[in-house]
């Protein structure tokens, strides 16, 4: 091998000028990000304010969805939206909380059903509907969903079959799942498409108890956690990438665990995915605790367990597909 192909080989190789240069790479990042992540300047820009608010909204939403719910749950959380989207509407004044108001609605509506007292609520409700004008029929709040045409959905033409697909957090708490099925779930997954053909993802399975723990430090499923009896941590292997591909697995992975949440909808069982969105601490102690290797990433967690006869799920209203889409000529 020629000097300057040595040389090229050895700066391409070596760990400590990867170090750096990666941090390089990370400095820009984070510059990038410091600007337009939500978490800058949130209540300065419209997008970053909607998106504060569409989360703790849909907090409320799937709040109702969630099997053993606590009739009365979240007054203070939604109090302080209901302030936030005051402040929301004075300081821009073509923004649209339709959907974040008929969530509210259904929330009201849902505890006054179920016999509790949210009168504070509904009456710092009435200032936000004096402040605007909402839309009618705005399709929100929980919605009920019947096993047995689910299961019938699993063939139907995909448009369908996509459209049945729910994350849920009302599971059957005797319902038993067929090992198998998660097995043949993977199986039909595997197909799932990743950059050069690298197949990075790893779907760790973990039962009963373990799951229970899992479904403890994700923190995302409490509530419903206990019902599921599965828990699937899906990774990607970072070895299979270089120097420019710092969030290629991240895709990569995304992509098997969405084909992944789609194979198990097809088999019958019911799932939610879960967040493993932690800073890099974080990330180290659940990778500690489940026994996941120093060079796998953690993608999503994938609750796993059984429809009821009848389940409600949370309807998390889409954005018109106008939103979804830009032309370049
Ligand atoms: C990466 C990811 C992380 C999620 N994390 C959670 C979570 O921690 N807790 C939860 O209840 N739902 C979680 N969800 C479910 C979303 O709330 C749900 O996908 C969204 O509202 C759309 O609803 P649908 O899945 O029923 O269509 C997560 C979804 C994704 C894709």
């Amino acid at each position: 091998m020629k000097l300057k192909e040595r040389v090229r080989q050895f700066i391409r190789h070596n760990s400590i000028i990867l170090f750096f240069r990666l941090l390089a790479d990370a400095v820009l990042e984070a510059y990038s990000q410091s600007r337009h992540l939500g978490a800058s300047r949130m209540m300065h820009d419209e997008v970053k304010f909607a998106a504060d608010l569409c989360i703790r909204t849909h907090a409320i939403e799937k709040g109702m969805s969630i099997g053993s719910v606590r009739v009365g749950f979240g007054q203070p959380k939604v109090l302080s939206l209901i302030d936030d989207l005051l402040i929301y509407v004075s300081r821009f004044p073509s923004a649209q909380i339709d959907e974040s108001m008929a969530v509210i609605e259904r929330y009201i509506a849902f505890n006054c059903h179920n016999g509790c007292n949210v009168e504070q609520v509904a009456s710092r409700y009435e200032q936000l509907k004096k402040a605007y004008a909402m839309r009618e029929n705005i399709e929100a709040g929980i919605a009920s969903c019947n096993r047995a045409e689910t299961l019938q959905a699993a063939n139907a033409s995909f448009d369908l079959f996509s459209q049945s697909r729910y994350s849920i957090r009302d599971f059957d708490q005797q319902g038993v799942i067929d090992e198998n099925d998660i097995i043949a779930a993977i199986d039909i997954a595997r197909k799932a498409p990743s950059a050069c053909n690298r197949q990075p993802a790893c779907a760790h399975i973990y039962k009963g108890k373990k799951a229970h723990e899992l479904f403890d430090f994700q923190g995302g499923c409490n509530g419903f956690g206990q019902d599921m009896p599965y828990a699937i941590l899906v990774t990607a292997d970072m070895r299979r990438y270089f120097i420019n591909e710092r969030h290629q697995m991240y895709v990569d992975g995304g992509l098997f665990a969405m084909e992944l949440l789609l194979s198990l909808h097809y088999k019958g069982v019911a799932t939610i995915p879960l967040t493993t969105a932690y800073k890099t601490m974080r990330t180290r102690l659940l990778k500690k605790r489940f026994g996941i290797a120093a060079n796998e990433v953690p993608i999503m967690i994938i609750g796993v367990g059984a429809y009821k006869e009848s389940y409600k799920v949370a309807v998390s209203h889409r954005n018109p597909v106008a939103s979804y889409y830009k032309m370049h000529d």
